[in-house]
C-alpha cells in the first residue's frame, strides 16, 4: 500500500490536484495527463502470414457477428464474447508479465473484450503469488475460445509496474490462438459476467479496475496511441493507463459520452454519423470503437452507398473494396462525426497500406479500401466499428470514470504513409 501510495505520488504530482478540483466543481472532467507514465505498455501489431494469406474480411465480419450477439441480459449470451482470432492474422499484442519472478506472455490489447487470460501458446508458470480460486472460466470469442481456471497472480505492465492479486484466466484448453498467450481485455467490465461458469452473476475485475483500485492510477481511463504502419511487424503502439499521453496527439482531446443504445453500449459505444465528402452515407446512429477489429465496418447500406460513390469494385480475392489510381485521386474526406467533432480519414487513411497489399493476398499494384461491410443493416443497435484502420489515425481514450470516449489528432492523422 505504502509502495502504490508513492507510486501515485511520483507520478501523479499534478494528477490528485487536478482530480480534485474537477471533482470539487462537480464538472465533466477530463482524464489526467500522464507525462512520461511508467504507466505506459508497448504494443506491436503484427500481421503473421505463416498460416497462409490473412483473410481480413472474414475475421473482421465474424468478429462483428459475435460482438452483435451479445444481449446483456443472459448468461449464455454473456459468455459468448467479442474478439476473433482467425489464424492468428492480425494481432496488437502487449508483452505482459504474470508471477513472481515473472513470466512474459504476449496478450492480444482487446477493448472489445475483458477478460485476461493466459496459456494459450507459452504455459502458466506458477510461482509463489499464484494462487488458484478453483473457479471455472471459460469464453467463448467470434472464432475462438478458451476454458480453465481462474487465478489470482502479481501481474506486471511495462517497466516494473505491479498489480497484486490480479484475477486471470490460466487457459486448458483453447481454439484460435497461435502465436500469441492469450488476451489482456480492456473492455467495460460488464463483458466479464457470465465468465465463470458456476458464478454466472459475478464480474471480474480488469487489469484497468485493479490498477485503479490499488492506487495505482487515478481514474479507470486507458489511452491508446497507434500509428500507421507499413511493415509485418512494428512496435509503434502504446497503452497509457491511467490517463492520457500527450505526446501522441495534437490539438485538443474532444470527449463523447458512451452510447445508451444496445448492443453497442456494452463495449466501447459512440453516436455518430458518416459523410463521404459532403454526402451523408450514415445517419447518426450507435457503433463502436475497437482495437480488435481491423478494418472500418458500415452497415451494409451505408458501405453501398460508399462503394457507389467511390465507383469501387469488390475484389474477389480479398473481400476488399478496389479502385483504380484514377479514383484514388478523386477519393473524397471520410467524416466520422461525433457530436460538434469531425474527424476525417483523408483519401491515404481510406486505402490498406500497399506495401502489405501481398500479405493480404492482394496483388501489389492494386489500391483496396479499409472501409467495408458490417454484414448487416443500420438500426440494429451497433452499426459501425471504427476499427483499427481508424485508431492509427486519431488518438483514443476509453474513459470509465466518465463513461466517455475521446479522440484527437495526431502526427499521423493525415500523414501519406500507405
Ligand atoms: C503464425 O501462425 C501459425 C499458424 O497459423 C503459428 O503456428 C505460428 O506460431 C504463428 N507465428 C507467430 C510468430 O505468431
Ligand atoms: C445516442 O443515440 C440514441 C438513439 O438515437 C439516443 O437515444 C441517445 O440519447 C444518444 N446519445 C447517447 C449518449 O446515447
Amino acid at each position: 500500500m505504502i509502495l502504490t501510495s508513492q507510486y501515485s505520488l511520483i507520478m501523479f504530482p499534478a494528477a490528485s490536484l487536478l482530480t480534485t478540483l474537477l471533482l470539487a466543481l462537480s464538472i465533466a472532467a477530463s482524464p489526467v495527463e500522464v507525462r512520461n507514465s511508467p504507466v505506459t505498455l508497448p504494443i506491436a501489431r503484427r500481421l503473421n502470414t505463416s498460416g497462409g494469406t490473412i483473410n481480413l474480411l472474414q475475421h473482421d465480419q465474424s468478429r462483428a457477428a459475435a460482438l452483435k450477439s451479445f444481449k446483456g441480459d443472459s448468461t449464455l449470451s454473456r459468455r459468448t464474447g467479442s474478439i476473433t482470432v482467425t489464424n492468428d492474422a492480425v494481432g496488437y499484442i502487449a508483452e505482459v508479465g504474470v508471477g513472481s519472478p515473472a513470466t512474459n506472455y504476449y496478450l492480444i490489447v482487446d477493448t472489445g473484450s475483458s477478460n485476461t487470460w493466459v496459456g494459450a501458446d507459452t504455459k502458466y508458470v506458477k510461482t509463489s503469488t499464484s494462487v488458484d480460486t478453483g473457479d471455472a472460466v471459460e469464453v467463448t470469442y467470434g472464432s475462438g475460445s478458451f476454458s480453465g481456471t481462474e487465478y489470482t497472480d502479481t501481474v506486471t505492465l511495462g517497466s516494473g509496474l505491479t498489480i497484486t492479486a490480479q484475477s486471470i484466466g490460466v487457459a486448458a484448453t483453447s481454439t484460435g490462438f497461435t502465436g500469441v498467450d492469450g488476451i489482456i481485455g480492456i473492455g467495460p467490465l460488464i463483458l466479464t459476467e457470465g465468465t465463470l461458469t458456476n458464478y454466472p452473476d459475478t464480474t471480474i475485475p480488469t487489469v484497468t479496475d485493479n490498477l485503479y483500485s490499488q492506487g495505482i492510477i487515478s481514474e479507470i481511463v486507458v489511452g491508446i496511441s497507434f500509428e500507421p504502419t507499413t511493415t509485418e511487424s512494428d512496435a509503434n503502439g502504446e497503452l497509457t493507463f491511467g490517463g492520457v499521453d500527450a505526446t501522441k496527439y495534437t490539438g485538443t482531446l474532444a470527449y463523447t459520452p458512451l452510447t445508451t443504445t444496445a448492443p453497442a453500449s456494452y463495449y466501447w459505444g459512440i453516436n455518430e454519423s458518416i459523410t463521404y465528402g459532403t454526402t451523408t452515407i450514415l445517419a447518426e446512429t450507435a457503433g463502436i470503437v475497437d482495437t480488435g477489429t481491423t478494418l472500418i465496418l458500415l452497415a451494409s447500406n451505408a458501405y453501398a452507398e460508399y462503394k457507389s460513390a467511390t465507383g469501387a469494385t469488390l475484389d474477389a480475392t480479398t473481400g476488399l473494396l478496389r479502385i483504380t489510381t484514377t479514383q484514388y485521386s478523386a477519393l473524397k474526406a471520410l467524416n466520422f462525426v461525433v457530436g460538434s467533432n469531425t474527424y476525417t480519414l483523408t483519401a491515404n487513411a481510406q486505402i490498406w497500406p500497399r506495401s502489405l497489399n501481398a500479405y493480404i493476398g492482394g496483388t501489389t499494384s492494386y489500391i483496396y479500401l479499409v472501409v467495408n461491410d458490417l454484414g448487416t443493416p443500420s438500426g440494429e443497435g451497433l452499426d459501425f466499428i471504427n476499427g483499427y484502420t481508424f485508431l492509427e489515425r486519431f488518438y483514443s481514450v476509453f474513459d470509465t470514470t466518465h463513461s466517455q470516449v475521446g479522440f484527437a489528432t495526431t502526427a499521423y492523422t493525415d500523414a501519406t504513409t500507405n
